[in-house]
């Protein structure tokens, strides 16, 4: 019962920011509905994809887990079995697995790699357990382990829904990836590992007095994006993504304990995309829980923005990315 999925990580233009107070924390159910783009690296060495390959077998005497070849434990062993332990409990298994997983790309460094993990994690056990699921079902086990990975289950431009329960907070396309023309390209400003993880960021956003009005504008944001979407209409996206991000690290800052994931240089580059955006190419910005900008932009425009971000000084590298096919299972085993 070995199986092995790769899945890609997700930006997120309509941002997931705490938890339903309304369902058990552990579901990992949203407070808002969100969207994102699947996002595939476009160079060689980075697709911004993780790999992962589960084994269930009555060889294994206890759950054992690997990523990048570090045995994982507490937290994040937990989390995982959130993912699998309902799964087994579904297939009627009672068989120990091991897992190893490799990303791609630096891990914890604000490029969203527990989205890609968690996908290809569920995808793999769905497909090793041999359960009869769809992609939006898959959504749902994912999203136990990391409530974006619901997202990163499909390829292209994703809606997910918050629901009110496990079975209804899942995720669906929009579209796929060559139906609308949006490309990223992603300024690194700083590789650390966060300090605050979106895990416990999401505990704090209600102390925000501006968590309310959030909510119920990214209910509104989420609807006229996919609707933007539909419509091909590149400029609305971005004015709508930038103002979700603004209204998301608006709520970070004055929750408590505060929390600002923004570098000095995250506000560099917001700034640079607005003047960029007057003169062209047009871009817009976005920025999850961690220092790096994404720059949101059209495919044509991609190589000529990634040399303006490389040209500053605050940039590290950049890396461009596309909108990614959906997530698969594939015959190559890490093990
Ligand atoms: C800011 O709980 O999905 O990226 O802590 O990495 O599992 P992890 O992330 P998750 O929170 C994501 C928060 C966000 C916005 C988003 O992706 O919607």
């Amino acid at each position: 019962m070995k199986s092995s999925a790769i899945a890609h990580s997700n930006i997120a233009l309509i941002k997931y920011w705490g938890r339903s107070r309304d369902c058990d924390p552990c579901l990992n159910i949203p407070s808002n509905d969100s969207v994102s783009m699947t996002k595939c690296g476009s160079s060689q060495d980075t697709h911004l994809q993780t790999h992962t390959t589960i084994d269930f077998s009555d060889a294994y005497e206890e759950d054992i887990a690997f990523l990048e070849g570090e045995i994982l434990t507490g937290r994040d062993m937990e989390r995982i079995l959130r993912v699998v332990n309902p799964l087994r409990e579904c297939a009627n298994v009672d068989y120990m697995f091991k897992m190893m997983s490799r990303n791609d790309f630096p891990t914890r460094a604000g490029l969203a790699s527990s989205a890609s993990g968690f996908a290809a994690l569920a995808i793999a056990a769905v497909d090793a357990l041999g359960i009869d699921f769809s992609k939006e079902e898959i959504s749902t086990y994912a999203r136990l382990g990391s409530g974006s990975a619901a997202r990163s289950v499909h390829g292209g431009f994703v809606y997910w829904s918050r629901g009110v329960s496990h079975e209804t907070s899942l995720a669906e396309q929009i579209c796929g990836p060559d139906e609308f023309d949006m490309c990223t390209v992603i300024a690194i400003v700083h590789q650390g590992k966060k300090d605050v993880t979106s895990d416990v960021g999401h505990e704090s956003a209600y102390s925000s007095p501006f968590n309310e009005v959030r909510i119920r504008k990214s209910q509104e944001q989420a609807k006229d994006i996919k609707k933007a979407i539909l419509d091909d209409d590149f400029s609305e996206v971005g004015r709508i993504a930038e103002e979700n991000c603004k209204y998301m690290h608006a709520v970070m800052m004055t929750s408590n304990p505060p929390l600002f994931y923004w570098h000095p240089d995250t506000l560099r580059l917001i700034k640079s995309v607005q003047k960029i955006r007057k003169e062209g190419p047009e871009c817009y910005f976005t920025v999850d829980a961690g220092p790096n900008v994404h720059c949101l932009c059209r495919r044509e425009d991609t190589y000529e923005l990634q040399k303006v971000l490389e040209k500053m000084e605050c940039v590290n590298r950049t890396i461009s990315a596309k909108p990614a096919d959906d997530s698969f299972v594939t015959k190559e085993h890490l093990f």
